[in-house]
């Protein structure tokens, strides 16, 4: 593990963190306000909106984005933030879940996660928790693909190394959802660890696998204390 926490951002080009620092120019805010008008929108059926749950009285999201994943008390399972907003539109809106990389869901989790901006992570890996993020801990050093290579490899051992015209960061999931340049749209952290997958030749995993789920509980408590920054902007 990295001894001092460092962001993706710090390894970017001042091009790319102005574009990120700068809310009018960041196409993140696009993801952002769709969200938001999600948020606060009745659905059809009658039932209530996020909102008129979720406002500071009841129960706040405000910071919720910088504790995820975390164990669902209904099921005892792990969810991410993606996860937690189906569960909420099935348990609670009596709607079907929305699709892994819709707008729909990419703009609820990029508009929850901006409400968290700056927060320090912080997560549970007590209790229920732990076998998660143990199960997230071993594939981070697990060798595979072609390559044979582990996460660990590139981004404990390697960072500030160059690879392929980027410089490797140690591979904090904080700026997620985010912006990418190479697929010119807004994408979730399992899409990145997909990239990163096919990158050394192995198969990556199903968006919302049970594991890509646990990697990003370890990858939270790896950054302890680094502030969120999504919508971040990557190139
Ligand atoms: C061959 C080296 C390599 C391997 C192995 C690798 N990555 Fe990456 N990863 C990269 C590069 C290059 C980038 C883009 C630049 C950077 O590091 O932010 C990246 C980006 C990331 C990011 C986004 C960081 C940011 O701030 O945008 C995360 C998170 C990440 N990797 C996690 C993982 C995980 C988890 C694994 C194992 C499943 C993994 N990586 C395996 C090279 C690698
Ligand atoms: C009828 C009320 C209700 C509605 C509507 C609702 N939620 Fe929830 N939400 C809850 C409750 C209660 C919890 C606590 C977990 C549980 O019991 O399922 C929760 C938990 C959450 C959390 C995690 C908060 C934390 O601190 O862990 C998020 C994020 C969230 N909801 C987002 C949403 C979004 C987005 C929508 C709309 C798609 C939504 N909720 C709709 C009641 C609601």
């Amino acid at each position: 593990m990295p001894a001092d926490i460092r962001s993706g951002y710090e390894f970017l080009q001042p091009e790319t963190q102005s574009l990120q620092d700068d809310d009018f120019a960041n196409p993140g805010f696009l993801w952002i306000d769709k969200g938001e008008t999600l948020f606060n929108q009745h659905p059809d059926n009658g039932k209530r909106a996020c909102a008129s749950c979720h406002t500071e009285d009841i129960r706040s999201i405000a910071d919720a984005a910088a504790h995820y994943p975390a164990i669902d008390e209904q099921t005892g399972k792990l969810v991410n933030l993606e996860g937690r907003i189906n569960l909420c539109r099935e348990r609670y809106q009596d709607l079907p879940p929305l699709e892994y990389e819709s707008d729909d869901l990419l703009g609820l989790t990029a508009y929850i996660s901006s409400l968290a901006r700056g927060v320090p992570i912080a997560v549970d890996i007590t209790g229920p928790a732990r076998k998660y993020f143990d199960a997230g801990e071993d594939y981070f050093f697990l060798r595979k693909g072609q390559f044979n290579l582990a996460c660990s490899q590139c981004h404990n051992e390697h960072w500030g190394d160059k690879l392929r015209g980027d410089t490797i960061s140690q591979g904090h999931g904080n700026a997620f959802p985010a912006y990418r340049m190479e697929w010119q749209t807004f994408g979730s952290l399992h899409r990145r660890l997909r990239d990163c997958d096919t990158g050394i030749r192995a198969e990556p995993l199903e968006y919302g696998s049970e594991t890509y789920t646990a990697v990003e509980l370890y990858l939270a408590k790896r950054a302890e204390g680094l502030a969120m920054e999504s919508p971040g902007i990557r190139r």
